[in-house]
């Protein structure tokens, strides 16, 4: 016999991109251990398959799997779907999915002078870091739109300071807030993208050293602030981890997994009627300059 018992307080739903390992897998684990339901998503199936079972081992009916590549709009409207059908709302999503575009510096040889940055990895990072949680969030959004107190998280670093970032007039521009919109931080994510196929970021006043990534969390912080002020209903907040030992950095960060992801968690379970639009570090509120 069904038990007709309405559950009076559904546990609320996250989704957590790139969760196969690193930050995002110890996000899933805090979040579930919060009392949250978590989709663990990964590009790579047979990883996700991996991850799931040791979250299933911590909470074997609170977590689901679902492929998700933020890079190809085709799984991420498939993973829309999927979402809508299981669940017919979002009430988290954590936008973690990222890659440096570059070897990390254990992995470049001793003395080296390249920064070890191609095109091919500056529009990969781009793709991934910046459009790919753009692409999400889009997705997504209807169904967060029908949660009863939404939240959006986006892992940026440290290197999404505006400092940077050593043009004036870039910094400027990306911190008028007010006048910035969402096609005009495309239009200078993709002019990145040409000055570094023109060999001309350092003429006009992008980072040279492991520039996409510096710029694509510069973009994450600035859309950031955009998603608060167009959702007024949704806390967006962006986090800088730390320096957290993963494969990103070659392990060689200082934080365990554990104290990243315990940042992350904080803002995606902040209470009702905290501000939106706001950048955290450790320390707390971080200045996006
Ligand atoms: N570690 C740090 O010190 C540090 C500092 C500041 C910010 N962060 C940020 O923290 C986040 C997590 O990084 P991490 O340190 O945990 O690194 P990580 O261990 O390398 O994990 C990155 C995760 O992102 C996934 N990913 C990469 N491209 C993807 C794509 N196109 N679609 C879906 N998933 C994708 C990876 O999947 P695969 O296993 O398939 O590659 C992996 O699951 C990133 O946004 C990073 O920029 C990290």
């Amino acid at each position: 016999m069904e038990n007709s018992t309405a559950d009076p307080t559904p546990k609320r739903i996250a989704v957590v991109t790139g969760s196969n390992k690193g930050i995002g897998l110890e996000t899933c684990k805090q979040l579930l251990s919060k009392g949250v339901k978590v989709v663990l998503t990964a590009r790579d199936e047979a990883k996700g398959a991996v991850a799931l079972e040791k979250l299933r081992a911590l909470a074997p009916t609170d977590v689901v799997f679902h492929q998700l590549d933020v890079a190809d709009p085709r799984s991420v409207e498939a993973f829309a779907d999927f979402v809508k059908t299981q669940f017919g709302k979002l009430d988290i999503l954590v936008n973690n999915a990222g890659i440096l575009g570059k070897p990390p510096r254990s992995q470049l040889p001793p003395n080296s002078v390249s920064t070890g940055e191609t095109y091919q990895g500056a529009e990969d990072c781009l793709n991934t870091n910046y459009f790919g949680a753009k692409r999400v969030t889009e997705a997504l959004m209807p169904l967060l739109l029908l949660a009863q107190s939404p939240r959006i998280v986006n892992v940026s670093s440290i290197y999404g300071k505006l400092q940077y970032i050593p043009s004036k007039d870039l910094q400027k521009e990306i911190n008028g807030i007010d006048t910035l919109t969402e096609d005009r931080l495309d239009e200078l994510a993709q002019s990145f993208l040409n000055d570094f196929k023109n060999g001309e970021l350092g003429k006009n006043g992008w980072p040279t050293q492991s520039s996409a990534y510096r710029v694509s969390k510069v973009a994450v912080n600035a859309y950031t602030r955009l998603l608060a002020k167009r959702y007024p209903t949704i806390c967006c907040s962006c986090v800088d981890p730390g320096f957290v030992k993963t494969d990103m950095n070659g392990n060689a960060g200082i934080l365990p997994v554990q104290e990243g992801a315990k940042i992350v968690v904080t803002a995606a379970l902040l209470p009702d009627g905290s501000p939106s639009g706001l950048f955290y570090d450790a320390n707390q509120v971080a200045s996006y300059e």
